[in-house]
C-alpha cells in the first residue's frame, strides 16, 4: 500500500477529510502516518488502526520518505515546511489545502470533476504540488462548470454570501456566542408579545455596537449584519477573495483565453455553506432548459432547482446544502440586459466540495 503522510488532519479542514477518508474506505487503501506539529510521538487518532505515533511535522527528513504527503494544516506550515522539504531533493506529490502554493506556476489546482485533463497534463509532466482551490470557487465551478467547459461563459460576475467556516472553527464560534449574546440581551422583552420592536431594535443595535460584543476573530460583528471584505485588501479596491475568484476560475479550467471574472466578496451569518449569485454573459443566446440541461450534465454531483419560489426556498439555501456533496444550482434564468445575459444562484458545503473533498479526490488518483 502507498505511504500518504497527514499534517493537519486534526482542524475543521483536516477532520472533515478525514471523515470522508473514513466514510470512503479510503484508508484501506493507503498506508497512513499522521504528523503532529505539536505532539511527536503521541498516540495516532483512534480512527487508524494500526497506524504507529505521531510524528513530527517539521522533520523533513521523515516527511522526505513518503511518496505523498497531504496536508491541512494551513499557510503557515506550507510557507516554512514546503521549500525546506522540496530542498531536500524530494519529489514526491504535496496535496495542500492552503492557498500558499496554489498560484505558483508548478502547481495545479484540484477540482477533478472540472479539470481532470489539467491535473492528468500536470502529473505527466512533472508537477508535484497539488492543492485544493479557494471554496467559493470551487463551489461555483462544480455548479457551473458546464457553461465554462462548454465554452458558454463570455464573463461573470458572482456577489457572494459566505459563511463563517470559511474564517475558521472560531469564527464559528464567535457568530454562535454573538447570536446568544444579542438573544440575551433582548430575551425579557421578547417574551413579553406586548413590547415594542422598535425597542428591541434599539436594544439589539447598542450592543451590537457595543464593546462587550465579542468581535475578535471577525473584526466586527456579523450576527445580524454581513461584512462586505474577506481577505486581505489588496490596496486598490479589490479583496484577496474577489481576486482569486478570476485568478484560481481560470487557472482551474486551464483557459487559454481570460474569462473575466469577478465580483464582490461578503460574509455573512451563516454556517458553513457558501452562496453566491452569479451574472453570466453567455456567448450564445440559448434557451433556458437547454442551459438547465447542459449544467445539470457536467458531473453527478450538481442539481438543478427549478426557477420556482416553492423550490428555491425549499433546496437552494447553505441550510439545505450543508453535509450534502450535492451542489444545488438555481435561479436560472434570462435577464433583461439581454438574450445571452443569465442569472443564477449556486451553494456548497465549503467543507465538502470547499476544501476536503477535492483532496480526497486527488489522494485517490495519485494513489492509482
Ligand atoms: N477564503 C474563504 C473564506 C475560505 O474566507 O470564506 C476558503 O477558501
Amino acid at each position: 500500500l502507498p505511504s500518504v503522510g497527514f499534517v493537519g488532519w486534526r482542524g475543521m479542514v483536516g477532520s472533515v477529510l478525514m471523515q470522508r477518508l473514513q466514510d470512503e474506505g479510503d484508508f484501506d487503501r493507503i498506508n497512513p502516518i499522521f504528523f503532529s506539529t505539536s505532539a511527536a510521538g503521541g498516540a495516532p487518532p483512534s480512527f487508524a488502526d494500526g497506524a504507529g505515533v505521531l510524528q513530527d511535522a517539521y522533520d523533513v527528513e521523515t516527511l522526505a520518505t513518503l511518496p505523498i504527503i497531504v496536508t491541512a494544516q494551513g499557510g503557515d506550515y506550507t510557507a516554512e515546511v514546503h521549500p525546506r522539504l522540496r530542498a531536500t531533493g524530494w519529489d514526491g506529490l504535496w496535496l495542500d489545502a492552503a492557498s500558499t502554493l496554489r498560484m505558483e506556476e508548478q502547481s495545479v489546482i484540484v477540482l477533478d470533476p472540472v479539470n481532470r485533463s489539467v491535473i492528468e497534463a500536470g502529473l505527466a509532466g512533472g508537477v508535484r504540488d497539488f492543492v485544493g482551490g479557494n471554496c467559493t470557487v470551487s463551489c461555483m465551478l462544480m455548479g457551473l462548470g458546464g457553461l465554462f467547459r462548454n465554452g458558454l461563459v463570455e464573463w461573470g460576475t458572482s456577489m457572494t454570501y459566505q459563511a463563517a467556516s470559511g474564517g475558521g472553527a472560531r469564527h464559528m464560534r464567535e457568530l454562535l456566542d454573538q447570536f446568544g449574546a444579542l438573544h440575551s440581551s433582548v430575551a425579557v422583552n421578547l417574551d413579553d408579545p406586548a413590547s415594542a420592536i422598535l425597542d428591541i431594535d434599539r436594544a439589539i443595535l447598542a450592543k451590537q455596537r457595543h464593546p462587550s460584543l465579542d468581535a475578535t476573530q471577525f473584526g466586527v460583528p456579523l450576527a445580524g449584519s454581513v461584512i462586505p471584505w474577506i481577505d486581505a485588501d489588496l490596496g486598490n479596491g479589490q479583496s484577496k477573495e474577489e481576486w482569486k475568484a478570476g485568478a484560481e476560475t481560470n487557472k482551474i479550467l486551464g483557459t487559454e483565453t481570460r474569462i473575466p471574472f469577478d465580483g464582490l466578496c461578503v460574509r455573512v451569518g451563516s454556517m458553513r455553506s457558501h452562496s453566491q449569485a452569479l451574472t453570466l454573459k453567455l456567448t450564445q443566446d440559448l434557451p433556458v432548459d437547454e442551459i438547465e440541461a447542459i449544467i445539470a450534465a457536467d458531473n453527478e454531483w450538481v442539481r438543478v432547482i427549478p426557477n420556482t419560489k416553492v423550490d428555491t426556498v425549499s433546496g437552494l439555501t447553505p441550510i439545505a446544502a450543508t453535509g450534502s456533496l450535492e451542489i444545488p444550482v438555481g435561479r436560472i434564468r434570462k435577464l433583461e440586459m439581454g438574450p445571452e445575459y443569465i442569472s443564477a444562484f449556486t451553494v456548497g458545503d465549503q467543507l465538502l466540495w470547499g476544501a476536503a473533498e477535492p483532496l480526497r479526490r486527488m489522494l485517490l488518483i495519485a494513489t492509482g
